[in-house]
């Protein structure tokens, strides 16, 4: 491809991005291929000769397409959002051009110094504390198992790192029923072994049960255990719950648990004044992780990471070979030094723009609207007879199940997994399930960049149809 072929076959795809963000609901929301479909219609080795741009678009429009779950249709409800958003997208653009290793701050001092302004002014965003420095990792599972790596080695005088297990390492991870499996990822990772994630009962409301906490770190202790390491978790993924963070950093601190705050997609609620409850308790965290990728329409991928000790971390993760030594060292930050990754890629980019074109009234107002109109939502399911709301949506996610009277207990797991199913084959929306005690839970999460309050209107519509068609 020459340099006129690029400019063409950019302008056509930046028309084409245009109209697909136009057209985007009259995509099935859920992929309907079969297994094995795409895979069927490709090639089985790459052509000898290249291809031109017109033909690899062809394809790229009647083969990938068709494969693709449309995770920016303003029917998506499932799971959390991974959002887009249109200055998310042009800054990728702009990224994808400049194609910056922005490890070290030599390897491109704008991205560096980008990044700590982003993290101040995610800082100011989100009221958390100011003495916090913070660093963009590619998700919060990988910024969870920075933290508890942290954990282990500022515990151990660095010990880990350096000699590796002794043996005699008897640590205990604590962590609500209803955590996300990362945490469980992060211990395995970390070498401190599944057995010792002591998974702590929830309450009616599936959260953290202080009492249970309490208990579980006493008996540790009794049995000659080390509790190092907690996560609370702000917004659960299976139905938003919060842990009572205040007491979970009293238990921390008297026990001297490092504890490390999971808000990957509540964490976004904290700039909005009525959701400053989310955060009571937070200055005494560790660690805290939330996700721009998530709520805060910036493309995938982009967590954000705060620390209370930068230094800590740093010491943790730091390794200069020869060929990353510097002048500048010392006197300027290598975010390659703050995780697991030495390339890294321009990520604060996207965040800028996303952060400048929305402003922060105007990211206020979209979250604002989102939970209103879940919560709206959830107020219209609480009241019909053959519905039933499953826990409590102190956000934008709303748990629930559908309950005909003629259908037993029994088989609502069933009923509810058929609906689920039907509701995904139509293609007009996308919702997850979970399970709450048991019971098949259908979960409906508002939060698409670019949903408004009829899109919510139609889901309930089109569930509410769905459901009266199955029996
Ligand atoms: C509460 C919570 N923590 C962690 C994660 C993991 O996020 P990521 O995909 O960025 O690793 C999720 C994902 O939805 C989540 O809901």
């Amino acid at each position: 491809m020459d340099i006129d072929s690029f400019r063409k076959s950019a302008h056509r795809l930046v028309d084409w991005m245009a109209d697909y963000f136009q057209s985007v609901e009259t995509y099935p929301v859920k992929s309907q291929v079969k297994p094995g479909a795409t895979y069927d219609k490709l090639p089985s080795s790459a052509p000898e000769k290249g291809e031109s741009m017109d033909a690899i678009f062809r394809d790229f429009q009647e083969i990938i397409v068709p494969g693709m779950t449309h995770w920016q249709h303003p029917g998506f409800h499932a799971y959390f959002n991974g959002n887009s958003s249109y200055p998310s997208v042009l800054a990728e653009m702009l990224t994808a051009t400049l194609a910056a290793q922005c490890m070290i701050w030599e390897t491109s001092p704008a991205a560096t110094e980008l990044e700590e302004k982003m993290m101040d002014w995610l800082k100011d965003l989100l009221h958390l504390p100011h003495a916090w420095q913070g660093v963009i990792h590619d998700t919060a599972s990988t910024a969870t198992l920075v933290s508890l790596i942290t954990a282990r080695e500022t515990h151990t005088g660095w010990k880990i790192n350096k000699k590796g297990f002794q043996g005699n390492e008897r640590f205990r991870i604590y962590a609500s029923k209803q955590s996300h499996s990362s945490v469980e990822k992060a211990v395995r990772i970390a070498g401190l072994g599944s057995d010792n994630l002591v998974l702590i009962d929830v309450d009616k409301q599936y959260s953290l049960s202080i009492a249970d906490l309490k208990d579980k770190v006493k008996a540790d202790l009794k049995a000659g255990f080390i509790p190092l390491w907690m996560v609370a978790t702000l917004g659960s993924t299976g139905s938003t719950a919060v842990d009572p963070l205040k007491e979970v950093t009293e238990v921390c601190k008297q026990y001297k648990i490092w504890l490390h705050v999971d808000a990957a997609w509540a964490g976004t609620a904290m700039m909005l004044p009525e959701y400053q409850w989310l955060r009571q308790g937070l200055e005494a965290a560790d660690s805290f992780v939330f996700n721009p990728h998530k709520w805060m329409f910036t493309n995938f991928d982009c967590t954000a990471y705060f620390v209370r000790d930068a230094e800590s971390l740093q010491r943790t993760f730091t390794l200069i070979p020869e060929y990353l030594k510097t002048r500048s060292h010392g006197r300027v930050n290598n975010y390659s030094d703050w995780g697991i990754q030495l390339g890294r890629r321009f990520r604060a980019l996207k965040l800028w723009f996303v952060l400048r074109n929305f402003g922060k009234e105007g990211l206020r107002k979209k979250v604002a609207n989102h939970i209103k109109w879940a919560q709206d939502l959830a107020t219209d399911i609480d009241r019909h007879p053959q519905f039933e709301l499953l826990a409590p949506a102190p956000l934008a996610t709303v748990c629930f199940r559908y309950r005909p009277p003629e259908v037993s207990d029994d088989d609502l797991n069933a009923l509810n997994e058929k609906l689920l199913h039907e509701l995904n084959q139509s293609g007009k929306i996308y919702l997850t399930h979970t399970k709450l005690a048991d019971i098949y839970t259908i979960r409906l999460v508002v939060g698409q960049t670019y949903q408004q309050k009829h899109h919510i209107d139609k889901a309930w519509e089109i569930i509410l149809v769905t459901a009266c068609q199955l029996s």
